[in-house]
């Protein structure tokens, strides 16, 4: 072959830099741009998407169809490094032929385990404790001092039965939790397995003394819990959001935390990720955490593995595993 190899050499953008290891092996068989800082702007991402063959993308950068038009033509793949896409333009991208792919079933547990853990933190309360200590208040045992809630026979209640909703199904009940879930469709063989009953989403309110959301963010979803949904929880329930921020009227929220109509909230996910609230960030009864629900190694490392292995397959004419828009396939 006279050509040049390199010439030959498909394209992709990668928006964040991530685990080095895997733009490793991207690099050898890829000409590869890395965005050398975080936070890309909207300008150097059309910039930089000219003429490439994949996008490899995080939640936080929007791929619309204007980034589509802007990479042009030879766009094959939009790779998102993370379980969650919408912040991708599903309906653009196949379109334009483009495969879109999640890092679906890697992080299910991690985000799961946050979910039981920001559950134990408010009911144990835990980082309460954890302040009081720390403020030098504590001065030797009492036997009324922060006391807290069990959970068990409490009602986890699950809207969302994807994987992650279904790991913590089985967490809660292992936890002697008792189980109740609203979901789009019922599963009747999960619920016969693991003695999980399901509900209206109103009426899973009602019952729940914790309502974990592990829905999408979509059109049907967003503000899905707002006023009138918050007015149907127990004063004594929690709101925990590990999904996407926008899944919740925030301000709403912070209404029925401040006036009590629910015990607490436990927040990965926030409706503006670079300016949460102050109003929020002063309540008491709630523990914040930074969208960090799938962040463990474990799940990190897998993630790098799956948006490299479906970006390989996708641009090598292999139907990638975690492929969404599998109509471009047919
Ligand atoms: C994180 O929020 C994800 O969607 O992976
Ligand atoms: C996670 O992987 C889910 O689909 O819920």
């Amino acid at each position: 072959m006279w050509l040049n190899e390199d010439m030959e050499k498909k394209k992709i953008f990668v928006t964040h830099v991530f685990l080095d290891k895997y733009l490793k092996e991207l690099k050898e068989k890829y000409e590869v741009v890395v965005c050398p800082h975080k936070d890309i702007n909207r300008k150097d991402l059309l910039k930089e998407v000219k003429g490439v063959n994949g996008i490899i993308s995080t939640l936080t950068e929007k791929i619309d169809n204007e980034v589509m038009e802007a990479a042009g033509s030879t766009l094959k793949a939009i790779c998102n490094y993370a379980v969650g896409f919408d912040n991708v333009d599903i309906d653009a991208a196949t379109k334009r032929g483009i495969c879109v792919t999640n890092t679906s079933g890697v992080l299910t547990e991690s985000v799961a385990e946050e979910i039981i853990a920001l559950t134990l933190s408010l009911f144990r309360r835990i980082v309460e404790g954890d302040r009081f200590v720390r403020a030098g208040k504590y001065k030797g045992w009492e036997p009324d001092l922060l006391l807290g809630t069990g959970v068990k026979d409490k009602v986890m209640g699950i809207v969302g039965l994807g994987r992650i909703g279904r790991w913590t199904a089985r967490m809660a009940n292992a936890l002697g939790m008792k189980v109740i879930y609203f979901n789009r469709h019922r599963d009747e063989e999960f619920e016969e397995e693991y003695g999980v009953v399901y509900h209206t989403l109103d009426r899973l309110l009602e019952l729940a003394d914790v309502v974990s959301l592990s829905v999408p963010l979509t059109d049907e979803t967003k503000h899905l819990i707002g006023e009138r949904e918050l007015r149907l929880m127990k004063p004594t329930a929690l709101l925990i959001n590990t999904a996407r921020g926008a899944v919740v009227d925030e301000k709403a929220l912070i209404a029925a935390l401040k006036e009590k109509w629910i015990a607490g909230a436990g927040l990965d996910v926030f409706e503006d990720e670079s300016s949460i609230p102050l109003e929020l960030r002063s309540l008491p009864n709630t523990v914040l955490t930074p969208h960090t629900a799938s962040a463990t190694v474990e799940a990190r490392l897998a993630m790098a593995r799956i948006v490299t292995d479906n970006m390989n397959d996708a641009l090598e004419g292999r139907k990638p595993s975690c492929l969404i828009n599998t109509e471009v396939w047919e």
